[in-house]
């Protein structure tokens, strides 16, 4: 017999997070990843917080806050997906905004509030695609969530956010600014209401020099905003609470996805310690575009009669490189080997296709065979 919490957890969906530095193939690895375990039968989700276009295009799914189910072709499976538009950071406008005054945008970033803030701005996206996450997993029976996170190395860092957002709306501080709110007697209330509460608020001490410094319109609306904060406060704090247990729960995995290349490598060592910071491990390396796949035009126009010898020089460098994408990938395997030695890597070799779905469709394919070792450990 089990218990009611086992059986809740075992409802609980698996989170797959794929990160890796820029451009080395984790929206693609995501996809592929979570068209793979649609076809074996799960029921999977696939969240791509930095949707590339082109894909959400091959995929059929538009770009908005909905889950939209993707057509697979195949019987059995279900696969959804969510791509929510990625937002401006909160960060390339403050650097912006406090251009001139150096010295007032350093004291505000050593602001242990603005900080917190900040920080959750600067992945106000991936909070929001998180949260959105968070009410789908509670409403939708996924058994799996991929999760294709930014092209940042820092992108790995949002995991954090949630539950450092949780703790500060759920902690004192915001209680405490909301309560005072309402003593002012601004949250919620109606346009016309005098302002009585504000006037009986201002005469506080505190709060009545607050108010002749910034004026009584920023104090009421900060009053009203954090009253208004207040109202959502638990909706907001069970939501993200649940995101975090979503990103670090015991049933979340994350896959590195590397190209062979320096900075990709040196992008999966990074963000390899931040997961070590955060007490997690990587499950699983993907060493993506690792071999080049048989090219069937290389033997053919090499045999053709009427080439012409720049065709047959171009195809000589495409050769070189196809050779050498695998000994550089050959030499990161073993150097990562040495440095990530519990972390087993799946390699995947650079398609010849140009068409984004065809790509997804053949390292799908060859993922099958790697289900096991990317998904969290039973
Ligand atoms: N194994 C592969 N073979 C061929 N092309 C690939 C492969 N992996 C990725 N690509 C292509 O490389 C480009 C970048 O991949 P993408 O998944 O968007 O990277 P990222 O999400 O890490 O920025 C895309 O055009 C994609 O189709
Ligand atoms: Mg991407």
């Amino acid at each position: 017999m089990t218990s009611g919490r086992e059986d809740a957890r075992a409802r609980e969906p698996l989170v797959v997070v794929c990160a890796g530095g820029g451009g080395v193939g984790k929206t693609t690895t995501s996809a592929a990843l979570a068209l793979s375990l649609a076809r074996a039968g799960r029921s999977t989700l696939i969240v791509t917080i930095d949707p590339a276009r082109r894909l959400a295009g091959a995929m059929g799914v538009p770009i908005t806050d909905e889950v939209t189910r993707v057509p697979l072709g195949v019987a059995g499976g279900r696969l959804s997906a969510l791509m929510p538009d990625p937002r401006r950071s909160m960060r390339t406008f403050m650097d912006q905004l406090f251009e001139e005054q150096p010295a007032a945008k350093a004291r505000l970033f050593e602001n242990r509030l603005y900080r917190v803030l900040a920080d959750a701005a600067a992945g106000v996206h991936e909070l929001v695609a998180m949260n959105l996450v968070a009410r789908a997993s509670s409403q939708g029976a996924f058994e799996v969530i991929v999760i294709d996170t930014a092209p940042s190395r820092h992108a790995i860092d949002f995991v954090t956010y949630p539950g450092r957002l949780a703790a500060l709306f759920g902690g004192r501080a915001v209680g405490w600014l909301a309560g005072l709110a309402q003593r002012a007697g601004v949250a919620g209330e109606s346009e016309e209401a005098p302002p009585s509460g504000l006037l009986a608020w201002g005469a506080s001490r505190v709060e009545g020099l607050l108010a002749r410094v910034t004026g009584p319109n920023l104090v009421r609306d900060m009053a009203s905003l954090f009253g208004d904060l207040g109202l959502v406060r638990e909706r907001f704090v069970a939501l993200t609470q649940r995101a975090a247990d979503l990103l670090l729960g015991p049933r979340a995995a994350y896959a590195l996805v590397a190209a062979p290349t320096a900075a990709a490598r040196d992008d999966v060592l990074y963000l390899a310690g931040r997961l070590e910071k955060l007490g997690r491990r990587a499950r699983a390396l993907v060493l993506n575009r690792a071999d080049a796949g048989p090219a069937a035009y290389t033997d053919a126009l090499r045999r053709g009669v009427s080439v012409p010898a720049s065709i047959r020089e171009a195809v000589d460098v495409l050769e070189e490189e196809r050779t050498s994408r695998g000994s550089a990938a050959d030499a990161l395997s073993v150097d990562l080997g040495k440095r990530l030695p519990r972390v087993p890597i799946v390699r995947l070799p650079q398609v010849d296709a140009i068409a984004p779905e065809a790509i997804v469709a053949a390292l799908s394919a060859l993922l099958d065979a790697h289900l096991a070792t990317l998904l969290p450990a039973p």
